[in-house]
């Protein structure tokens, strides 16, 4: 019986359900999917995040909102009276261990199971105002979930994985906004139990070089030029690309990865070590200075919003990164990231006769509607941001991506996707030595286990909030305004901002 009961489990997770979209979330904020906890079921939202770990939810009315669990109605909930916390470079939560049922509606061939989980009771700079999120579903390996004293938080997919006795991967499709007019974005997860044949292998994958957070090697970062006509008309729209490939540079891919390289879905921004992120941002610039587009520097350095009255075209060069293969230590693949989300909307209204462009690392933040009910202004965030050493692969990097992490398997795969912006796969390169050695990848796990817990405390694993969003008034007869945001907005962020205003001051 008991047996009988995992196989049928086991048969139905590997079919793969159909598309509907189970994860939403506002312009600025990460992906939340809906959550069942304990017993009668208390529905809520969590940000799907491969930057942590642990469950976590919200356990007491915030002045925001009255959205929690209510601890004391669940019937089978077992509560450890143990204290553990989670701490971000802004922002941090403290809150008691327990364990309960949980379960995800969009997830119906995923089991309930019992799971450890953190039931916040006190925060500061964790929520944010009108966040549709009362939590965090982490999906990281147990290094880095929340700690207390001598207790380990089990994670909600370690407890799966006992319960049905499979390995299982998940995938997340993460499809940015729709419209320009809606800046509120959408996507798939995912659960595929790992055999031989279940999925057919992506078309590239990256290993996992340490089993904490997705760790992976970021071998490069490049801008590459794109020329687009300057013409409205998808038709007329011309794309020719430069020869992209600029050699290697070691000190750069030695710096990427100084600390650590991971793959955050509970981040928003592509972040870059301060240095390689100036040589980026700077060549950005240059190329919209050339193609004449008029943006001040608060917007390119400061992560400061900028908006226009019409939603933007941008003829800027793609983002490429480039990331190690699995395959062979020699070679890499890149994800080529567009500046935009380029979508036709014919059917649309005929306000918006212009292309619907948005995303992807000029990211929309906001929308305004005048008094007529129609779009007034498009504010735009760039989604590239300087912070310290760390590489971190936001969601801005994943969007236009089907991203398999296949935790067992210790690689993460990437395929385009059907939906989102135009991102694009390119490779295998080949390069003659090791990537491994030359970009110095091959740091032992002991090493970098004693500065987990002090990583720990200066990791924004949960920076989810980089885009706050700025809402400003636009005079129609300009073109183009720029405000700077009152000074309580910026705080509003958890990016790292503070850091580069200090950098370039
Ligand atoms: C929890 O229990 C209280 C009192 O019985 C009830 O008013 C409340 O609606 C319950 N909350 C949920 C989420 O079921
Ligand atoms: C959040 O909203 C409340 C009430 O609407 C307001 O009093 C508070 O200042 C807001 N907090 C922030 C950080 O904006
Ligand atoms: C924006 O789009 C989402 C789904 O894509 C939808 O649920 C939401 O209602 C839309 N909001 C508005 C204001 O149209
Ligand atoms: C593009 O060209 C096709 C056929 O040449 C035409 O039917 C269509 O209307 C054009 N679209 C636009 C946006 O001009
Ligand atoms: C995960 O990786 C393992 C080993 O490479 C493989 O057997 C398994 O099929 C993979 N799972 C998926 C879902 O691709």
């Amino acid at each position: 019986m008991f047996m009988l009961r995992h196989y049928y489990v086991l048969f139905l997770l590997t079919i793969v359900s159909g598309e509907e979209y189970n994860l939403f979330g506002d312009a600025g904020q990460a992906y939340s999917m809906e959550i069942y906890l304990g017993t009668p079921k208390q529905k809520l939202n969590v940000i799907v995040d491969t930057g942590s770990t642990t469950l976590a939810v919200a356990s007491y009315s915030r002045q925001d909102s009255d959205k929690y669990f209510q601890v004391e109605n669940s019937t089978n909930l077992i509560d450890s009276g143990k204290e553990v916390q989670a701490k971000y470079s802004q922002g941090m939560w403290v809150g008691r261990l327990v364990s309960d049922y949980v379960e995800f509606p969009s997830l119906p061939q995923v089991p309930q199971v019992r799971s450890d989980f953190a039931v916040i009771t006190n925060s500061q700079k964790f929520f944010m105002n009108g966040s549709g999120w009362q939590g965090l579903l982490g999906l990281a390996y147990l290094p880095v979930g929340a700690w207390g004293n001598k207790i380990v938080v089990g994670s909600w997919l370690d407890s799966l994985e006992c319960n049905i006795g499979k390995s299982v991967s998940f995938e997340l499709k993460l499809c940015g906004p729709q419209s320009p007019t809606n800046a509120t974005h959408y996507g798939k997860f995912s659960m595929i139990v790992d055999n031989e044949k279940c999925k057919d292998k992506p078309r590239f994958y990256t290993p996992i070089l340490h089993k904490r957070w997705y760790e992976v090697g970021v071998i490069g970062v490049n801008v590459v030029e794109m020329e687009v006509s300057s013409t409205n008309s998808i038709n007329k729209t011309k794309t020719i690309y430069r020869a992209p490939y600029s050699p290697l540079d070691l000190d750069d891919c030695q710096m990427l990865n100084a600390e650590k390289s991971i793959v955050d879905s509970g981040t928003t921004n592509i972040r870059l070590p301060d240095e390689i992120f100036r040589k980026v941002v700077n060549e950005i610039r240059k190329q919209a200075q050339a193609g004449n587009i008029l943006i001040l520097d608060e917007f390119w350095y400061h992560g400061e919003a900028a908006c226009w009255p019409e939603s933007q075209q941008w003829t800027l060069p793609y983002l490429e990164i480039y990331l190690l293969h699995a395959d062979d230590d020699r070679s890499y693949f890149t994800l080529r990231v567009p500046p935009q989300h380029v979508m036709l909307s014919f059917f649309k209204i005929p306000l918006l006769r212009s292309l619907g462009i948005f995303q992807n690392y000029m990211r929309v933040v906001s929308t305004h509607d005048n008094s007529e009910g129609t779009v007034s202004q498009y504010c735009y965030k760039l989604g590239i941001e300087a912070g310290g050493k760390d590489t971190v692969l936001g969601y801005t990097a994943m969007e236009g991506f089907e991203v398999l992490f296949n935790r067992s398997g210790g690689w993460i795969g990437w395929d385009i996707s059907d939906c989102g912006p135009c991102a694009r796969l390119e490779g295998p390169f080949y390069v003659r030595r090791s990537l491994l050695l030359d970009c110095e990848l091959t740091k032992s796990d002991l090493e970098v286990a004693v500065s987990i817990k002090a990583a720990q405390w200066a990791l924004l694993a949960v920076s989810i909030i980089a885009g706050a969003v700025l809402l400003y008034l636009l005079a129609p007869c300009l073109k183009f305004i720029y405000f700077k945001p009152r000074p309580n907005a910026s705080r509003l962020s958890m990016s790292g901002e503070a850091l580069v205003d200090q950098e370039l001051n």
